[in-house]
């Protein structure tokens, strides 16, 4: 997401607000820029696409004096990540500079407005509207920058952080809030500002949280002073940092993973903005409809990919094959590639990687463009090598991933997977219409229903110290279930080292039967589903044996409950969207029961976020 960092002081602001936008990468971003006033009173900005190293090879050679600034990281919403859509932005005059982390929900009408009073638009972001709109107050109301920004900001809908600098006004920054965080620090003869503290706890422990609809008027000798949007002056309420910057990039949660965990209501929404549109019952994946033919004519879909993505792409193989009829394999990249796999020019490729960078899908994903084959990639990291080496693709959109056991990732290449299939099979007409409105409805309320499982969090906690005697585990699921029940048992042993084997339940009497007596603890996945039936005869069979089981239900079962030892209720949803709920009580489970067993969660042994070797 957006990152936004400022400086007025005593130094040189150009290093203060590279480092700054360095700290802040982690947030995820697209492009970023810079905006410096010099002592001539100059308005200088550079911007780039791509990382903050790219801005700062861009910078070399340029004038970046001047000890004011203010510098973005972007995350696209309005537009594509380019130059002209990068921050910050001028306005008409190239008088103000501004920089925004939000959407503004009402821009289509203000830049309507504003171009009919003659204002020309170099981008396509919301945030150039705001810029224009602050100048065109200022000069039509007559009034200063500071009261121009808050009458346009009671014109606004949605959400902002912004910071803005005025050509001939080198001691002030004007920065305001409304539902994208914003802090102040304030330092020896200076003040800093950013989206969090991460690029300012270096400088200055004292820090003012701003409050929504805030504006704070930062000038260079004098004290900071904070109105409200409704004229009220506040007296800042200076905070004293006392969190490291490790702790403060986990927002206050004890490790990464659970706030990764706690972030999937938020990453789903994301994941689905500007893509879903529930009024007009669409669903736009750019990526597919530009290559549609692609798509519709596809001999066979193959996907490839490693670990928790490979198991994302199993749930894809149930739904491209029910919604869009088409045969699919799934491979693990690894495999395929030195398989001597046969490709044909008209199979379509879905590589899924979080990090974008796994080397052996990289390399299963050449072998595939050799071939002659269609290439999609479902990636997390924008800008990473994978996106870079598709024929097209989409990303998820669910910010950096900290955590090495994946969490929020996952959920979200299964949405991308969910919206795939439903833009495919709606093309193809291979999925009723009333189906797939059924589905895209229900897909709205994904993201609540999950904050419903979150709720559970403390019952699961007391759940996971029944189970942290054990030294082995048994998943179980059937259909859209199994994958999920692949991906608990591999999260149970990423963080907490206790052996979990995940399987489709009808498999057990096939031989892992032989495991259970009454110190196995077996996880079912027993939610509503064609399955259901025969589901209640595996546990039956486990039952027997005396296993000790915990099964994930919805509230309307009967008959699970009745056998199972544990239950943990979650929301009833559609069967092809349940994994989007299923896995979040097992991904609490295995964070508690990591945590009770004193693991190292978000980096457990012998483990690495992005695998860049084969
Ligand atoms: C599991 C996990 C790994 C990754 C795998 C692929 O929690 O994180 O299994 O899923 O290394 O990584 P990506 O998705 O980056 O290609």
């Amino acid at each position: 997401m957006c990152g936004i960092v400022g400086y007025i002081g005593k130094q040189e602001a150009y290093p203060i607000l590279v480092k700054g936008l360095h700290r802040l990468e982690y947030r995820g971003y697209d492009s970023s820029g810079i905006a410096l006033l010099n002592t001539a009173a100059d308005l200088n900005i550079y911007k780039s696409k791509g990382r903050v190293a790219d801005l700062e090879t861009y910078c070399q050679g340029k004038d970046i004096s001047g000890t004011i600034g203010i510098a973005h990281t972007r995350w696209a919403t309005h537009g594509e990540p380019n130059h002209a859509n990068a921050h910050p932005h001028y306005s008409q005059s190239e008088h103000i500079a501004l920089i925004h982390n939000g959407i503004i929900e009402n821009y289509v009408v203000l830049k309507e407005s504003l171009k009919q009073k003659g204002y020309t638009f170099q981008s396509d972001t919301d945030t150039e509207v705001l810029v224009q709109l602050i100048e065109y107050i200022k000069t039509s109301d007559n009034v200063d920058i500071s009261k121009a920004v808050q009458l346009a900001l009671k014109q606004v809908i949605g959400a902002y952080a912004i910071a803005l600098v005025e050509k001939g006004n080198p001691d002030l920054i004007i920065a305001a809030r409304k539902s994208s965080p914003l802090v102040v620090g304030i330092g020896e003869d200076a003040f800093f500002l950013a989206s969090d503290a991460s690029p300012i706890i270096e400088y200055t422990k004292k820090v003012i949280y701003l409050d929504d609809e805030e504006i704070a008027i930062i000038h260079r000798n004098e004290q900071l002073k904070i109105i409200s949007l409704g004229n009220i002056e506040k007296t800042p309420q200076i905070t004293q940092l006392e969190m490291s910057l490790g702790a403060l990039e986990k927002g206050g949660y004890a490790h990464f993973m659970l706030k990764e965990i706690f972030e999937q209501p938020r990453t789903l929404r994301d994941c689905m903005r500007g893509r879903i549109n529930i009024d007009n019952n669409h669903i736009v994946l750019s990526g597919i409809l530009d290559n549609k033919e692609k798509f519709l004519n596809a001999r066979r879909i193959l996907i490839l990919a490693c670990g928790t993505s490979w198991h994302a792409g199993l749930i894809g193989e149930y739904l491209f094959e029910e919604f869009c009829r088409i045969p699919v394999e799934v491979e693990y990249s690894s495999e395929f590639r030195y398989r001597h796999p046969v490709i044909y020019p008209d199979d379509v490729v879905i590589a899924i990687s979080q990090s974008g960078e796994t080397a052996d899908t990289l390399a299963a994903i050449e072998l595939a463009k050799k071939a002659g084959a269609f290439v999609y990639g479902i990636c997390n990291v924008v800008g990473s090598s994978i996106p870079r080496n598709t024929d097209s693709g989409s990303y998820t959109h669910v910010g950096p991933e900290i955590g090495v056991a994946s969490t929020k990732a996952f959920t979200a290449q299964v949405l991308v997977l969910i919206m795939m299939a439903l833009c495919i099979g709606r093309e193809k007409k291979t999925i009723p219409e009333k189906r797939f409105l059924q589905i895209l409805s229900e897909l709205d309320n994904i993201p609540n229903k999950i904050e419903t499982i979150l709720g559970l969090n403390d019952k699961i906690e007391d759940l996971s110290k029944i189970f942290t005697y054990a030294q082995n585990f048994i998943y179980l699921g059937r259909g859209y279930s199994y994958p999920v029940a692949i991906e608990g048992a591999l999260k149970l042993k990423e963080i907490s080292y206790i052996h979990a084997e995940g399987y489709p339940a009808a498999e057990m009497k096939h031989g892992p039967i032989a495991l259970i007596d009454n110190e196995m603890p077996v996880v079912v996945i027993a939610t509503n589903s064609t399955t259901y039936d025969k589901t209640i005869s595996n546990i039956q069979e486990i039952k027997a044996r005396k296993g000790r089981i915990l099964a994930i239900v919805n509230k309307s079962d009967t008959k699970v409950r009745q056998m199972a030892d544990y239950t943990i209720e979650i929301p009833e949803t559609e069967e092809c969207l349940d994994p989007l709920l299923s896995i979040i009580p097992l991904q609490l489970l295995s964070y508690h029961i990591a945590v009770k067993k004193g693991g190292d969660v978000d980096m457990p042994r012998n483990l690495a976020k992005s695998v860049t070797v084969e």
